[in-house]
C-alpha cells in the first residue's frame, strides 16, 4: 500500500490512541511488523503556542519511521500553522482528526464535530494542504447520522482537497466505542474514492484483518485496542496474511518485549515519569496470563525502574513454571 509516495511494507497500521501510542509503545508495534505508526492526537493550538507537553508528543526516532502525526483542532488557520510545525519536526505523514467524540473536543468544534460542517472541513483541508508538502490523511467516523451520508460526503471532499488517504472508523459520534463498527461503510467509501482507504474498528484477532480486507476491499487495516498490551498482534497478523500459521506469543518473547518497553520508557520519559506510567501500563502486557492480578498488585507502588524490571522478571519466572 502506498500513501502518495510513501510505500508501506504491509497493510497494518497502528491506530492513534491518546495516552497509549507514545514513542515507546510505537517502537514495540514497529518491531512486531506494523508498517505505519501514528502518534496520539496532538492539539494544533498547543503546537502553535509551543506548549512543552504538546511538542513532546512529536518526539520520534529513525527506528519507528515512517511516522504519521495526527493533529486536532477546528480553526483552519491554526491547523495550517500546526501542519507546518509538524512537517518541520520531520513527520512523514500528517493526519487530521475528524473523529474524536470526546465532549471537550467537540465543544470546541473539533474532532467529529467537524463532520457536521462540511464547508469548514473543506476550508480546513484546503488550508492545511497548501501549508504542507508531506502526505495528508484524514481519520473520520460515520458522523452523526447512522446512515453514513456525512462520511461519504466528507470522504469526497477530502479527495477533492488533495488528501492522500482516508481512515474510516464506522461508528457514529454517539456510539463512541459501543455497538459494532459498520464495516459496510468502509466498502461504500472504498467504492467511491480513488485514494487508499484504511478500515478501522473491531479488529480483535488476526482473522479479523483478513475478514475486513475481504468484506470491504480496504487498502489498509488499522488496529487500536487489540494492540494495547499486545503489540505482538502485528506479527501474528503478518503470519496470517502470508498464509503461515501464527502462534500465541510465548512467555519468553513477551518478557523480552516488556523489558525493552521498560527501557524505552526510561529513555523517553526519564525515571520519575516512566515509573508512574509503568504502574498502570505494565499490567496490560500480562492480561490473560496466569496470576496476572497478583502481578498487577505488585506494581501499584513501583518506585524505580530497577524495581519494575525485578517485578517483571519475578513474575515471568513463576509464569514459566506455571506454563511448564
Ligand atoms: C484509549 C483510546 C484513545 C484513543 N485516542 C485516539 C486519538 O487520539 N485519535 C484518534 O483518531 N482516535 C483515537 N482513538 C480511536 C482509535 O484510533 C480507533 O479508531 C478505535 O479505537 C477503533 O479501533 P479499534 O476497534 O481497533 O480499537 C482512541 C481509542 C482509544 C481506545
Amino acid at each position: 500500500m502506498k500513501i502518495r509516495d510513501i510505500c508501506l511494507k504491509n497493510p497494518l497500521i497502528l491506530a492513534p490512541m491518546a495516552g497509549i501510542t507514545h514513542l515507546p509503545f510505537r517502537l514495540l508495534a514497529k518491531e512486531s511488523g506494523c508498517a505505519l505508526v501514528t502518534t496520539e492526537m496532538v492539539s494544533a493550538n498547543g503546537l502553535i503556542h509551543r506548549a512543552k507537553k504538546t511538542e513532546e508528543l512529536l518526539a520520534s526516532c529513525k527506528e519507528e519511521r515512517p511516522l504519521c502525526v495526527q493533529i486536532f483542532g477546528a480553526d483552519p488557520e491554526t491547523m495550517a500553522r500546526a501542519a507546518e510545525i509538524v512537517e518541520s519536526k520531520g513527520a512523514d505523514i500528517l493526519d487530521i482528526n475528524l473523529g474524536c467524540p470526546v465532549r471537550k473536543v467537540i465543544r470546541n468544534g473539533a474532532g467529529v464535530a467537524l463532520m457536521r460542517d462540511p464547508r469548514k472541513v473543506k476550508e480546513l483541508l484546503r488550508r492545511v494542504r497548501k501549508a504542507t508538502n508531506i502526505p495528508l490523511t484524514v481519520k473520520m467516523r460515520t458522523g452523526w447520522k447512522p446512515t453514513g451520508e456525512e462520511a461519504v460526503y466528507v470522504a469526497q471532499i477530502a479527495e477533492d482537497c488533495g488528501v492522500n488517504a482516508i481512515t474510516i472508523h464506522p461508528r457514529t459520534a454517539a456510539q463512541k466505542f459501543t455497538g459494532k463498527a459498520d464495516w459496510s461503510l468502509i466498502a461504500r467509501i472504498k467504492s467511491l474514492v480513488s485514494i487508499p482507504v484504511i478500515g478501522n474498528g473491531d479488529i480483535k484477532t488476526p482473522e479479523d484483518v483478513i475478514k475486513m480486507q475481504r468484506e470491504t476491499g480496504c487498502d489498509g487495516v488499522m488496529i487500536g485496542r487489540a494492540a494495547v498490551g499486545n503489540p505482538w498482534i502485528f506479527s501474528q497478523c503478518l503470519d496470517l496474511i502470508h498464509k503461515r500459521d501464527y502462534s500465541l506469543t510465548d512467555p519468553g518473547t513477551r518478557l523480552k518485549g516488556i523489558l525493552r518497553y521498560i527501557g524505552y520508557m526510561l529513555a523517553h520519559f526519564g525515571e520519575e515519569r516512566a515509573v508512574l506510567m509503568l504502574r498502570s501500563s505494565l499490567g496490560l502486557y500480562v492480561k490473560g496470563l496466569p496470576n496476572s492480578s497478583r502481578f498487577r498488585g505488585s506494581i501499584t507502588r513501583l518506585k524505580s525502574i530497577n524495581e519494575a524490571v525485578a517485578r517483571v522478571e519475578e513474575y515471568f519466572a513463576t509464569c514459566f513454571q506455571a506454563v511448564a
